[in-house]
């Protein structure tokens, strides 16, 4: 079907009002064919666009250097938020990051009913053989100066009878490495063969602890509040404690780190579900869900930081294709990976100090509530006086859509 055939067969089976279905799908296409028709080959049945706000969160100082971070994100407050501790933070030295490792791996996952010992000498027997089969694959990598690591048998059948693998360790520079990494697993499995080896599957992980990135904050534990300073930072660091022992406050925890991480992952073109899946897990890898981030105050210091595992990539995938990717990556100074990694990893903390600090202070639903009056407010076609008004008015009440909505009812018919 084309795609008009395939809006056509959607609206009349699915919707009531099947024309005002059609003019939404439609209102969304873009006037410029290119650009539509390269968003429409990016999956398939593609109908219409779905738009997500781009903006940009100025002011990190990362290392020294300026940052202004390009954040794709639906939920009010995050921008603001990363915004006000980035200019916080500005005045304290800024974030300090830096790159721990950046391998990835992928594994291939076989069953072998023989002799272990058997299967291991035939292993090393074929290592180079295995290697050479991924050459034409690696070749570009390697001139990057990335590629393969190594790879190893790894013994799985504690946990699964006749369970191996092969464990292979890439490096892929300024790639995700998706596609490179899956392209070379096949092509490894696709020699290691033998009547009792039973190839199951070959894939990439996204659990990548291997593929680290730290960011930190400090500064003197006075700068950090203006009244009751060592009491607030005390606050502060057991809110983060708590998230290391408790499990519900831990997931919430990391969701607000998520909200800064996905947001810049999003804007770059690159893949939020793996980035998510991995950090999930490493914040799992004692065999407790923990949250991420760490606080201590030490000799009269407050600091905070966090480590996590980001796979990203500033080349290939939709980093080049998506015009806004590219945008955002020209922003932010055509990084390296390694550098994506740092400024990522700086959004996260950022948006995990703001929760807290607002937690640990004034509460989270008093800056929620303000975004959210506003958004109720700009769906009311109100006068800038109405405006005002209702802003006074729940400055300090319970902001509901149906509270904002009656008010202004009453506020009319008094006019
Ligand atoms: C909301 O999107 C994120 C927070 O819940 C994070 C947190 O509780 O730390 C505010």
């Amino acid at each position: 079907m084309s795609k008009q055939e395939k809006i056509d067969w959607l609206v009349d089976r699915f919707f009531d009002d099947s024309l005002a279905a059609k003019a939404v799908l439609e209102q969304y296409w873009n006037d410029d064919r290119l650009l539509q028709e390269l968003h429409d080959d990016f999956i398939e049945n593609t109908l219409s666009n779905y738009y997500l706000p781009y903006a940009v969160a100025p002011n990190f100082l990362i290392n020294g250097r300026d940052y202004t971070i390009p954040m794709v994100i639906e939920e009010s407050s995050v921008v603001a938020a990363a915004s006000m501790v980035a200019k916080f933070w500005y005045s304290r030295g800024g974030f300090h990051t830096r790159v721990i490792s950046t391998e990835k791996t992928g594994q291939i996952h076989f069953l072998y009913r023989g002799d272990a010992d058997g299967l291991r000498y035939y292993f090393e027997k074929m290592k180079p053989e295995l290697l050479r089969a991924t050459g034409p694959y690696t070749r570009n990598m390697r001139k990057r100066g990335g590629g393969i690591l190594g790879m190893e048998l790894v013994d799985k059948t504690a946990d699964m009878p006749h369970y191996y693998q092969i464990h292979v360790r890439f490096d892929t520079r300024d790639s995700m490495g998706a596609n490179f990494i899956n392209t070379c697993l096949e092509a490894i499995a696709e020699r290691f063969v033998r009547p009792d080896i039973e190839i199951i599957m070959s894939i990439l992980s996204n659990y990548v602890p291997g593929c680290t990135v730290r960011a930190e904050v400090e500064c003197p534990v006075e700068e950090l509040y203006k009244d009751d300073a060592v009491k607030q930072a005390e606050k502060f660091v057991k809110a983060v404690e708590i998230a290391r022992v408790s499990v519900p406050r831990a997931v919430t925890h990391n969701k607000g780190i998520m909200n800064g991480v996905d947001a810049v992952v999003i804007a770059t073109g690159n893949d939020f579900r793996a980035v998510e899946a991995g950090v999930h897990a490493f914040a799992a890898r004692d065999g407790v869900y923990r949250g991420l981030s760490r606080a201590e105050i030490e000799g009269g210091m407050f600091r905070f930081w966090m480590e996590i595992p980001l796979a990203v990539g500033t080349v290939g995938g939709l980093t080049k294709l998506h015009p806004l990717a590219k945008l955002s990556l020209d922003l932010l100074g055509h990084p390296t990976a390694e550098e994506l990694m740092q400024v990522i990893a700086a959004a996260g903390l950022a948006q995990n100090f703001a929760a807290i600090r607002a937690l640990t202070t004034s509460g989270i639903q008093k800056g929620h509530m303000k975004l959210h009056l506003n958004n109720i407010i700009r769906q009311l076609d109100v006068t800038a006086e109405e405006k005002e008004f209702l802003i006074k008015y729940f400055e300090n009440r319970t902001v509901s859509h149906n509270e904002v909505i009656k008010k202004f009812y009453e506020l009319r018919k008094k006019i």
